[in-house]
């Protein structure tokens, strides 16, 4: 074995890939999409504001490679669009990052009343019962998992064409879910129920992408990110939850997120399949959880 086999410009390059990436106009999406066009991917980024896309691909290019491409990923036939537009530019792709998400704080603070140690069960079930509808449930479900499911199946064929091409520098094709820590939680602090459950779908779904999937040699991973600043967190950033919730003491940055996406996504990753990987600063590690 040479030297070259692990020389790092070319265990971690994503040089020529081409990538799909739900979600990339803003937070983790941009992160992800910004580390991969940086480094000689081509990368597409999905989402339904068509400015925001605009003016990510504008400020992030390094190579002029990243292009948007409206799109809403709970939409079939929007999904089918995207795929065509694809098709028709390269006629394969070699990784589809599916992180496009949403939430609903449908978790309120528990009611303590003066004197008593523990809330009284009915405001616990008002509490419950008020902070959330079976629709924003749906509609949390409907993007976090059902639109993730949808996407892969919409990309197969391009996925496929991928390897078929030989895949890029012996790296096989990969569908990569942005899922959540959240999906872990069995703490009651958690601030959205429906958010973690259907986080915790989404990663089981990565996990099960990669025996479906195995006969096309399609691989399937899942990140799962702490705390990173976004339009999402936006509501729940604070500096408490900085320096008393997460050990290392800051958000997440894009060199963390940018890292991992290249780990995965470059022949330093050819190996990984069926896994998840956690980006939190230690976070998890003081709840409770299933991890
Ligand atoms: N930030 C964190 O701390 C954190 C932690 C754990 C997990 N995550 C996960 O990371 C992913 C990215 O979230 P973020 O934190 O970066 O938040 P964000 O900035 O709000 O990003 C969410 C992205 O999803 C897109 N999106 C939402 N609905 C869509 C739809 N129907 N069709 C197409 N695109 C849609 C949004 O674009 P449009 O609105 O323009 O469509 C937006 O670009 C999510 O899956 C989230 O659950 C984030």
């Amino acid at each position: 074995m040479t030297t070259d086999a692990v020389d790092r410009s070319s265990l971690f390059s994503v040089d020529g890939l081409v990538v799909v990436i739900t979600g990339g106009g803003t937070g983790i999406g941009r992160m992800i999409a910004t580390a991969l066009e940086n480094n000689g991917a081509t990368v597409y980024i999905v989402g339904r504001r068509l400015h925001v896309l605009e003016s990510t691909a504008k400020e992030s290019n390094k190579f002029e490679k990243m292009y948007p491409l409206q799109g809403d990923v709970t939409s079939k036939a929007s999904l089918l669009s995207i795929v065509e537009t694809l098709k028709a530019k390269h006629g394969y792709i070699n990784l589809l990052v599916n992180n496009s998400g949403i939430s609903f704080h449908d978790t309120k603070p528990p009611i303590i009343r003066p004197g008593s140690t523990k809330e009284d069960i009915k405001d616990l079930q008002s509490r419950f019962w008020n902070s959330g509808t079976p629709e924003s449930w749906a509609k949390t479900f409907e993007v976090n998992c059902t639109a993730p499911y949808f996407c892969t199946v919409a990309f197969l064929e391009l996925l496929d064409a991928g390897n078929r091409r030989g895949g890029a520098g012996g790296v096989t094709s990969q569908v990569i879910a942005v899922s959540s820590v959240a999906g872990f939680r069995r703490d009651s602090d958690n601030f959205s129920v429906s958010y973690s459950m259907s986080k915790a779908a989404v990663t089981h779904l990565g996990k099960l992408l990669a025996n479906v999937l195995k006969d096309h040699k399609i691989r399937s991973n899942v990140i799962a990110p702490g705390f990173y600043h976004s339009e999402m967190t936006a509501e729940i950033a604070s500096e408490d939850l900085v320096m008393k919730y997460i050990p290392l003491q800051r958000p997440g940055k894009i060199a963390d997120m940018g890292g991992l996406a290249l780990f995965l996504a470059s022949r330093a990753g050819a190996y990984v399949n069926g896994t998840v990987h956690i980006s939190d600063g230690g976070r998890l590690g003081l709840f409770s959880s299933t991890y």
